[in-house]
């Protein structure tokens, strides 16, 4: 069967190959692989900045963001052929630490959590996967391939529970939210506050375009300038970019008592000039909260399927803005300034 390898460490190395049908020790359900998205993750793993093979193996297939049909099922899994499907990304670690031992392996303990198609085990980017059904998110047929967005809604979804976790430790009514970065992450950040009733601001740097539209669609303002000028005092920062200078920036201009919460996974080696002891005191003086998310756990892949089930279906399916058959995968792991979500089409569509 076709899938789409890398080998982690080495730009360059993404190939269309040629794999056997996945082995029945990988799990007792066959699911048809349908679509898989792109994202920033997959980017940095193909130009050898991040990523890990299975062990023994020189290459790890990519992908991460996916959805498939089951092929064939058993009776005790509760899934059956033709449902929809969703692989969860992260698998606990063997110890298991205390959190992996209790379904949270968003907090695993010891950094030997794996990750499909990230981390040590291959991932969705293939034409067929096995999988133990624990592994599995059944999703509703309405959604359709808009499933694709589920695991990144996940993602936006746990970073949401860790802000409102960190404002409940006082009397939390929070009215404004900002998000740094228009890209999937920051707009599905920006729908789920929008659903939350909140107002919502999204920073980016494009002027025009679909981001500003996408943005405007679901009553969310977009701004191109410093959040100062626009949004004084937000509640909550959702930090979408990872971008070390937007990071200070959003920590310097949360309101007081406010949460930034950070998605971003940065860059490494850079260094920033930034006045320490201004961030620490404003951080303390104020109660700020400056909390890292990271993953999401099935609690909220759920928590996701219903914002999804929520949205406007025609403005889900302008995320996704590109799909690119499988044989023109190297077109997909290149950027397009205008792009949002690009979707790779492995098989049938739904
Ligand atoms: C994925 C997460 C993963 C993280 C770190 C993100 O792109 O969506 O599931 O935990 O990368 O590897």
């Amino acid at each position: 069967m076709k899938a789409i390898t890398v080998v982690p460490g080495k730009a360059g190395s993404a190939s269309l190959d040629n794999l056997s049908e996945p082995a029945p020790a990988e799990g007792s359900v066959l699911v048809d692989t349908i679509a898989v998205g792109i994202c920033g993750t997959d980017i940095e793993i193909s130009s050898g900045q991040y990523g890990w093979s299975p062990p023994g193996h020189e290459r790890l297939v990519l992908g991460h963001e996916s959805i498939g049909r089951v092929a064939e099922a058993p009776a005790s899994s509760g899934l059956a052929a033709g449902d929809l499907v969703v692989g969860i990304v992260r698998r606990p670690d063997p110890v298991p630490c205390y959190n992996c031992a209790v379904g949270e392996w968003d907090f695993c303990r010891n950094g030997q959590y794996t990750e499909h198609g990230i981390k040590s085990l291959d991932g969705f980017m293939r034409e067929r996967y096995r999988s133990e059904p624990e592994a599995l998110v059944k999703v509703d047929s309405a959604l359709g391939e808009l499933a694709v967005l589920l695991e990144p809604t996940s993602v936006v979804a746990k970073a949401w529970e860790q802000a409102e976790h960190v404002g409940r430790r006082a009397t939390w009514k929070p009215e404004t939210a900002v998000i740094t970065g228009a890209g999937p992450i920051g707009l599905l950040a920006a729908l789920l506050g929008r659903q939350k009733g909140l107002a919502v601001h999204v920073f980016d740097q494009m002027t025009e375009g679909l981001k500003p539209d996408l943005v405007s669609a679901i009553g969310a303002e977009y701004h191109t300038g410093p959040i100062e000028q626009s949004v004084p005092d937000p509640d909550v920062i959702i930090e979408c970019t990872g971008v070390p200078a937007l990071v200070f920036d959003a920590i310097e201009h949360i309101g007081s008592g406010g949460v930034v919460c950070l998605t971003g996974v940065s860059p490494t080696g850079r260094e920033l000039a930034i006045d320490a002891g201004l961030v620490n005191r404003s951080m303390v003086l104020a109660n700020e909260g400056v909390v890292g998310s990271v993953n999401a756990n099935r609690r909220h892949y759920e928590q996701a399927a219903e914002a999804l089930s929520k949205a406007d279906p025609s403005w889900l399916g302008r995320v996704v803005n590109r799909k690119v058959p499988l044989d023109d995968f190297a077109d997909a792991l290149g950027r397009r300034p205008d792009d949002v979500k690009v979707v790779l089409q492995v098989g049938e569509t739904t």
